[in-house]
């Protein structure tokens, strides 16, 4: 049932502010200025000898990973990155006990993961699960974990899990943060902008008229660049990611600051930009790139705080803590997905060639 909308996609994007607003629910706790998580099944010794994290997802999963170990590594300061899982089952890795690993999947059941989670719990290491599906064989294979609590997610590529994995991933760096060395300012600084996420995502939900507008201009190109900075370089990844999957635009995602290191001989009139630039500490840098690309006469689209001189177009969203940022920068370019690969005729809800869980090799 597509409740009113003409497709699951559409429908899943509008879940949005109900969806984070579930994954939130009952798990803040004022009082200690944390969160509680359940399932971990990790007490606070142990989460004080974990020296480092590795997370493994596919896909979507693997770029919600990204903004994790971003947020993992900013509010618990533990060491942390994302990766491929299924890179990471085919070069052997180190394992290492003092490293806590992540399995990230909408389905639970994507055989990549799954594999990698086996492979490791082979070797002893512990494993925890940020998944959607209750029950799956991912959720079932971990030590423990968080569940997003997304909702079924029906159309093939994913959004409103997207959103919920990586606001998991935020309840998660909170609660290892405020074990470890997080103030208890800043847990409550924290909790105040997770609080505020549904409000700002219908926010910028009322806006999908005006990104219909401008995926119109921009559905002719040929092939998008996506640019973003460390926060917002995962951002550019996953909007990329969507826009080819149901458009069939070439798109590529870059972090901002390697344009100069190669891909700025590509920038001409007829490859447009699409770049993450948010009030933080970063934007001086991001406007550096902003002009670079104008100064080759490449069109640009930023999604930013406030309207930016140097692009073209500007989707203003609503800001947030600079660490949550990402959560919301992602979504106006999902509509702006959606309704590029409306206005070519796309079938949208099972673009070609794709399944919604891979479970094979
Ligand atoms: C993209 C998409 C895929 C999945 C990937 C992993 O829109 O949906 O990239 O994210 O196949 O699937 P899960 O999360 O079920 O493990």
């Amino acid at each position: 049932d597509m409740g009113g909308h003409d497709t699951f996609m559409h429908k899943e994007i509008s879940e949005q502010p109900d969806a984070v607003d579930r994954v939130l629910r009952g798990r803040i706790d004022d009082r200690f200025s944390t969160v509680h998580l359940g399932g971990l099944n990790l007490d606070p010794r142990e989460a004080r000898t974990i020296r480092r994290i590795k997370i493994l997802g596919c896909g979507t999963s693997y770029h919600a990973g990204l903004i994790g170990a971003g947020l993992i590594e900013s509010l618990a300061r533990i060491p942390a990155d994302a990766e491929p899982a299924s890179e990471f089952r085919y070069r052997n890795p180190v394992v290492d006990p003092d490293t806590l690993y992540i399995a990230v999947s909408q389905s639970g059941e994507t055989y990549d993961v799954l594999a990698a989670v086996q492979e490791l719990k082979r070797k002893g290491a512990r494993v925890l699960g940020v998944v959607n599906v209750v029950g799956s064989a991912i959720a079932r294979e971990a030590d423990g974990g968080v569940y997003v609590h997304a909702g079924p997610e029906v159309c093939v590529v994913s959004t409103k899990c997207f959103t919920n994995t990586v606001t998991a991933f935020a309840l998660l760096a909170l609660h290892l943060g405020r074990i470890r060395d997080l103030s208890v300012t800043d847990g409550k600084r924290i909790i105040e902008g997770l609080r505020k996420l549904p409000a700002q995502i219908e926010e910028i939900l009322k806006g999908e008229d005006e990104i219909k507008r401008l995926a119109e201009v921009y559905a002719g190109a040929q092939s998008m660049m996506f640019i973003g900075r460390v926060r917002g370089y995962p951002v550019a990844l996953e909007a990329s990611l969507k826009l080819k999957e149901i458009s069939y635009i070439h798109a590529e995602a870059y972090p901002a600051s390697e344009l100069k290191h190669g891909p700025l001989a590509l920038i001409e009139p007829a490859l447009p930009t699409v770049a993450i630039v948010p009030d933080d500490d970063l934007l001086e840098k991001n406007r550096a790139a902003l002009e670079e690309i104008k100064a080759r006469s490449g069109r640009i689209l930023a999604v930013a705080h406030q309207p930016q001189e140097k692009a073209d177009h500007t989707i203003v969203v609503p800001k947030n803590e600079d660490e949550l940022d990402p959560i919301l920068m992602g979504i106006p370019l999902q509509l702006f997905a959606y309704h590029t690969a409306l206005a070519m005729g796309r079938d949208i809800d099972k673009p070609r060639n794709l399944a919604k869980s891979v479970t094979v090799e």
